[in-house]
């Protein structure tokens, strides 16, 4: 690759393919690593770069972006970009761009992965059998709730909340939305968010992480849900406030969480770790082979479309 090549600084080792894909248009300084740059080493590397290709869990404040001078394109492999100063990336005018659409389908069936999970206590199940603890079949052991007959509450009605709405019927559920516009697709039940809370046994939390979200579920929403109901987050830690879901599952406010993101990542709440009802993955909403090798092809073309001098095929904005 000639020296004038754009140089990229990619934060995660990745697929071969999406470094080929990096590869064939600029110089590219790998983080082999799983793990993530600490600020220190990302600020060191980041001098001279004209693309960074991050992870969601990158953090890109101001105080990256300054030491960031070369930089014309972040391009992120989510399609959450909350740790990315965007108004600050703009003003120097960086293009950020994330990965929209693709993961939809994977955080969908993760999302349903824990209500059944939840409501049917796989968990709780394997567990029992795990510990040696089963001793055979009898007539009321681990029940369950039934889905069927029931309404699926879901905050926020983007591609992610349709698609896990879409799958509603075929559980015999209704979907409800509540949504900031106030507004969903033709024929659907919007509602506002106390009444979303008041009236569904699952509600599932699909918004992205904003000034506006952050804490929208907390002490004062939760007792709002029904006892019965169970709350699902696929959506960012921080929009539900743990500390107020820790309390509001020990005094049995509702029945049951399941939770693929935590605030503070990878720290989780010791107050869900003991508990059966709570069904715990570890940020795995969009983790296939297919859609996490998509995410980052994408986000690579991003880089090389920006860098080339023409328009990226996702921006965030
Ligand atoms: C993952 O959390 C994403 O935002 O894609």
């Amino acid at each position: 690759m000639a020296s004038s090549s754009p140089s990229v600084l990619v934060t995660r080792r990745l697929p071969s393919s999406v470094l080929g894909i990096l590869r064939n248009a600029c110089e590219v300084d790998v983080n082999g690593s799983t793990d993530e740059l600490t600020p220190e080493a990302l600020c060191e590397r980041l001098p001279g770069k004209q693309g960074l290709l991050c992870m969601f869990n990158d953090p890109i404040d101001a105080g990256t972006l300054a030491v960031g001078d070369a930089l014309k394109v972040i391009s992120t492999v989510a399609v959450g970009y909350d740790n990315i100063d965007v108004v600050a990336a703009t003003e120097r005018g960086i293009v950020v761009t994330n990965t929209p659409n693709i993961l939809t389908g994977a955080t969908a069936e993760l999302t349903w992965a824990l209500i059944l999970a939840v409501t049917r206590r796989v968990g709780e199940g394997d567990r029992i059998i795990r510990r040696d603890n089963w001793h055979g079949w009898t007539f009321d052991f681990l029940l369950g709730g039934e889905l069927r007959g029931k309404q699926l509450g879901v905050v926020g009605a983007g591609r992610i909340g349709q698609a896990v709405a879409a799958v509603a019927p075929a559980f015999g559920m209704e979907a409800v939305f509540a949504n900031r516009s106030g507004t969903a697709a033709k024929g659907q039940r919007v509602l506002s968010l106390d009444e979303l809370l008041r009236t569904s046994d699952v509600v599932s939390l699909h918004v992205p992480l904003t000034d506006d979200t952050r804490y929208l579920i907390g002490r004062r929403t939760l007792p709002r849900m029904k006892r019965s109901a169970i709350l699902i987050n696929t959506s960012r830690g921080g929009v539900v406030d743990d500390e107020a879901l820790a309390w509001a599952l020990e005094e049995r406010l509702i029945a049951g969480a399941g939770l693929d993101v935590y605030e503070g990542e990878p720290r989780v709440h010791p107050g869900f770790l003991d508990r059966e009802n709570v069904c715990l993955t570890p940020h795995l909403g969009s983790a296939t082979r297919e859609t996490r090798t998509a995410m980052a092809e994408l986000a690579a073309r991003n880089v090389v479309e920006v860098l080339a001098g023409r328009p990226p095929l996702t921006p965030v904005t």
